[in-house]
Order: C-alpha cells, then structure tokens, then sequence
C-alpha cells in the first residue's frame, strides 16, 4: 500500500484576491466543484493507497478536516506544524511519523494546489514508480515542458521513456532564464511536477546523507510533539531549529538515484488566474464566467464573483481577468497574471 501524504501550507498570492493568507488557494473550487486540495485527495483513493496523511499548519486544520469529509475520506492522520519550515521539513517528518508504525511503508508526497484532470492516468504513473521504488530510487514526476518556466524544477533524463521510470543525469531546480531556455533547448529536460514517490527507509537515508543538519531537530519535534483532539502537534522549540528549506534543494539535487516517471496526461500547478482560465472549460469565445457574473460581446476573458453582492458584468473586453469578493475587485491584462503577486506586497505595504 502507498500512503499519500498531502503537503498543504503555503498562500498562492497570485491567485489574491480569492487566495488569502488565511484561506489560500487550495481550499478554494478554482476549477470545477472541487476545491484542489479535495483534487489531491480523491486522486490518491483507491485499492492501492493507504489513508492519507495531511500536513499542514493549525489555522487549517478544521478547512482540512471539513473539506476530506466533504469527499468521503477518513484522513490517517494529520500533522500540525508549529511554522511553516518549507517542504523539505514537512516531508521528513511524515516520513518519521509513517516509520514508527511501518519501516516499509511507501509515500507519495503531493502537492496540494494542483489540477491533474485524468485521475486513472496518475494513478496509472504511480504504479509505474513502484517497480523504481522497489530498486531504492526516489521517484519523480516529469512533465513535458512548453516554456523557459523559471519556477519549476528540471528533471534531465539519461535516455527516453515510453512511460516506465528512467534514471535521472540531474534535478536542477528553479534555474534563471538563460539556464531554463538553454533546458528547454536540449529536448532532454522534463518538469519536475513536484509530486514524489518513496519507500521511508530511502527517502530517511537521503536526508541523512545530503541534509543532516534536518534529522534531529525534525526527530524531536516528533517525539515532543503530542496528540490533541486528534491531530500531531510537532514540538514547536525544535521544529523552529529546522532549517526553512524545500525538499527540491535539501536532497533532489544531490542525490543520486533519482528516476523520473514521464506523466504526459495533463497537469498545471495553477499559478495564475491565466492558469486558471486556461484549465477551465469555457463558453463561446474563451469566456469563462463564473458565480454573479455576465460577459457581452467579450473574448478570451475570466469574469468571476465570489461575492453574493457583487454582480461583475463585461462588456466588449478581450484577455482581461476581473475577479471580484465582497472587500475587493481585481481587474487586470490576462498577460499581466504574474504580476498579480505586486497587489498583494503593495497593499501589505499600505496597511
Ligand atoms: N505543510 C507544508 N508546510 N506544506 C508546504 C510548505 C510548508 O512549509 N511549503 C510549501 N508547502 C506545500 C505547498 O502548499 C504546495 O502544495 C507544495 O508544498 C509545494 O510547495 P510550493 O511552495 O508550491 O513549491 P513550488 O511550486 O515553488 O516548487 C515545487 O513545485 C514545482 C511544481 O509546481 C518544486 O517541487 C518544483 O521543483 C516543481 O517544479
Ligand atoms: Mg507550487
């Protein structure tokens, strides 16, 4: 059996307004009825995957417990981080938690905000990994990619895969803009999708070899961590001693028995509204409406209200975004989506 294990922390700013520090993107339905934590979770169901383990932080704890009910799974368990420490931390402590109860256990780390839309695809990717996992490897996930994305990691393949895991030459993550375009040059590069699969014992030995520094602090924040209305509290002390540090840069970089599993099926970590719109299905002339919203004589355009006293109508608009909730609108050039990280630093300024 697999143990899913969803990482659920961070705040997606560029997905404001409806992505907020206290109820980031992942609890909010972006694309279709579900929101993409629920995506993530009903992914990871199945014969072959144990209960899901879900670590997060405190403020999310009931949205995380709600949202898992809301579709029918019982959660294994869910860990509490005193602070976000980034994903590498977060990992490690899954992996010591699974430990205690199986040294064999198998995990498969995903994300928890992104769209992967053919579930049978994945699940069918996975099992592919497992044959790798059974030889020691770590197991990514490889996207073909379309441009020099520079907030992504790529994973170099040593030769071709018609879908079974290959070894990887390298991980090179989140590289500037010459580096990524000389990666998508080179026809050998995959993304890395950010979804891993691993036995405990061989992802417990990667940190040790590549990232010491991370085990004790980790371990004790384990072991003077306690159970409190059913979810794991880390214990806060050691666990801020933990170095802040994304699992890509602690040990998939280093090591070296990595393998990819080509994953063609469709996937977008929806890092934008322009993402959003492009995931979604649409109306005539790529209009995408959505709650209290109209579009007149419109074109590739997102029109949305999570407001039940907002009406947003467009009229004539071609590639703009316009998302409107009850204390804020935000309206924008569809080729300005990145840019939409600077409303939130500017108005954190403001306050
Ligand atoms: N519990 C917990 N605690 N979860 C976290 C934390 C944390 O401190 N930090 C991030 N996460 C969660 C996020 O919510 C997200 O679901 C996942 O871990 C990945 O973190 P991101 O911060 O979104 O990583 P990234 O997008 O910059 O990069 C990763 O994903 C890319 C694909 O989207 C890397 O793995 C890249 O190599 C990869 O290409
Ligand atoms: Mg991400």
């Amino acid at each position: 059996m697999i143990t899913p294990v969803i990482l659920c922390g961070g705040s997606g700013t560029r997905l404001w307004p409806l992505s907020r520090k206290s109820y980031p993107k992942q609890f909010v339905p972006l694309v279709g009825e579900q929101t993409l934590f629920q995506g993530s979770a009903v992914r990871m169901k199945g014969d072959q995957f144990a209960k899901p383990v879900v670590i997060t932080n405190s403020d999310f704890r009931f949205i995380v417990t709600e949202q898992l009910q809301a579709v029918g799974i019982d959660p294994g368990a869910i860990l509490i981080e005193p602070e976000g420490r980034n994903t590498a931390p977060a990992v490690l402590a899954a992996a010591l938690y699974l430990q205690k109860n199986d040294p064999d256990a198998v995990m498969l780390v995903a994300p928890s905000d992104h769209v992967v839309p053919d579930t049978k695809a994945f699940q069918a990717a996975v099992a592919a990994g497992m044959k790798a996992v059974k030889e020691g490897k770590l197991v990514t996930f490889g996207i073909t990619p379309t441009h020099a994305e520079t907030a992504y990691g790529y994973l170099e393949l040593t030769t071709q895969s018609d879908g079974d895991p290959v070894a990887l030459k390298q991980f090179v993550e989140k590289p500037n803009e010459i580096r990524a375009q000389e990666m998508l040059d080179a026809g050998n590069y995959l993304w890395n999708a950010g979804i891993f699969l691993f036995s405990v014992k061989d992802i417990i030995a990667a940190f040790e070899q590549h990232s010491p520094d991370l085990l004790p602090p980790v371990a004790q924040a384990m072991e003077t961590g306690h159970v409190d209305l059913g979810f794991c509290r880390l214990g806060p002390d050691a666990w801020s001693e933990a170095e802040d540090i994304s699992i890509d840069y602690a040990v998939m970089e280093k090591a070296d028995n990595l393998s990819v599993v080509p994953f063609n099926s469709g996937w977008s970590d929806l890092g934008g509204w322009d993402a959003v719109w492009r995931e979604s299905p649409k109306g005539d002339n790529g209009v995408l409406t959505s709650g209290e919203a109209t579009a007149i004589d419109c074109e590739d355009t997102l029109l949305r209200s999570d407001s039940e006293r907002l009406e947003v109508v467009g009229i004539g608009l071609k590639n703009i975004m316009a998302v409107a909730m009850n204390d804020a609108v935000l309206v924008a050039d569809m080729s300005r989506a990145q840019d939409v990280k600077k409303a939130v630093e500017a108005l954190k300024a403001k306050n």
